[in-house]
C-alpha cells in the first residue's frame, strides 16, 4: 500500500492506472476510520475489481467546520487508519496537507445552492460549501471514475450527486447503506465523544427512527405525527437535545406535510459534546 502526500504524484498514479484500461475508485474520508468506512472500502473494491486502483483519502477539511465547531478536537489516529486501509486492500492512501488543498490566497468555492440550505445547512451555514469544495478538489487530485459515500450523511450524498451532475464531473457516485452498532446507533467518528452514559442515551436516536418507520408502515401519514412520535422517545433522555427532526422528500430534501409513498426521516441530536445525525427512508407500504 502506498501513502501519497503530493497532489502531482496522486494524479500521476491514477493516470497510469487509467492508461492500462483500469478504473480508479475513491473513498474520501476525514480519518478515524470505523466499520462504516470499512463498508465503503469494500464497496469500492467491488466496484473496480482486483486490478482497479482503490484510493482512500484522509484529510480533515477545515472549510467544513464552523468557527465554534470541533476542528481542533476532531479525533485522529493515522496508525489505526493505515492498519484498516491495509486490511481492506487499499492500494493508495492519499494524505494531502492543508496547504496543498488550500494554498495561500485560496478564494474559489463551489456551492450547491438549494440542497445545502435544508436540514444540517440551517444550523451549519457554510458547512456544505466546504464539503462540496473539498470533494471537487479531491476529485481533481485523485481523478476517480467512481467515488463512494455513506448514506448516513444523506444530505452530503445528495449534494455530491447534484454537484457531479451539474458540473459534468463524469464520476459515478455510489451510496452505501449506514453501518450500525448492535443497538442500532449509526457508526460515526463523532461517537468517540460520548461518555459511557451518553452512549447509552444515544440509543434513543435509532429507537426514534425505528418508531417513525413503524408508524409510517402502520398508517401514520402526517409529518407532524411522525415527528411527535420521535420527539417523545428522544425527550425521555435528559442529555439529548434535539436540533432538528424532519420528514422530507428524499430527492429535494424539502419538508413534506404528508407522506404519500416514501419519505426521508432525518434528525440531528446533540448528546453531550457530540452532534449526531442519522436518517432512514420510511414507506407507507406495509412491510411483509
Ligand atoms: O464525510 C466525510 O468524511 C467528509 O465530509 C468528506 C466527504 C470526506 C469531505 O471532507
Amino acid at each position: 500500500m502506498e501513502i501519497i502526500k503530493e497532489v502531482s504524484l496522486m494524479q500521476a498514479r491514477s493516470k497510469a492506472v487509467k492508461a492500462e484500461g483500469q478504473k480508479v475508485v475513491f473513498v474520501p474520508t476525514m480519518g478515524f476510520l470505523h466499520d462504516g468506512h470499512r463498508e465503503l472500502l469494500k464497496a469500492g473494491r467491488k466496484a473496480v475489481g482486483k486490478d482497479g486502483l482503490l484510493v482512500l483519502s484522509i484529510f480533515v477539511n477545515p472549510t467544513q467546520f464552523g468557527p465554534k465547531e470541533d476542528l481542533s478536537s476532531y479525533p485522529r489516529d493515522m496508525d489505526r487508519d493505515l492498519k484498516m486501509a491495509g486490511e481492506e486492500g487499499v492500494d493508495a492512501v492519499f494524505t494531502p496537507g492543508v496547504d496543498d488543498v488550500y494554498p495561500e490566497g485560496f478564494e474559489t468555492f463551489v456551492e450547491v445552492a438549494v440542497l445545502s440550505k435544508h436540514l444540517c445547512g440551517e444550523t451549519r451555514p457554510g458547512h456544505f460549501r466546504g464539503v462540496a469544495t473539498v470533494v471537487l478538489k479531491l476529485f481533481n487530485m485523485v481523478l476517480p471514475d467512481i467515488a463512494v459515500f455513506g448514506k448516513k450523511d444523506f444530505q452530503q450524498l445528495k449534494i455530491i450527486e447534484r454537484m457531479t451532475m451539474d458540473l459534468n464531473l463524469g464520476v459515478a457516485i455510489v451510496g452505501v447503506e449506514t453501518v450500525r452498532e448492535r443497538d442500532g446507533l449509526a457508526m460515526s467518528s463523532r461517537n468517540a465523544y460520548l461518555s459511557e452514559s451518553e452512549r447509552e442515551a444515544a440509543r434513543c436516536i435509532p429507537a426514534a427512527l425505528e418508531a417513525a418507520s413503524g408508524g409510517a408502515s402502520s398508517g401514520v401519514r402526517q409529518a407532524t405525527d411522525l415527528i411527535e412520535i420521535m420527539k417523545k422517545i428522544i425527550e425521555k433522555e435528559p442529555v439529548a437535545v434535539i436540533e432538528y427532526l424532519r420528514v422530507c422528500d428524499k430527492e429535494s430534501l424539502e419538508d413534506l406535510d404528508k407522506i404519500e409513498d416514501e419519505a426521508l426521516v432525518a434528525l440531528a441530536v446533540r448528546i453531550g459534546g457530540a452532534r449526531l445525525i442519522d436518517n432512514t427512508l420510511v414507506s407507507t407500504r406495509v412491510r411483509a
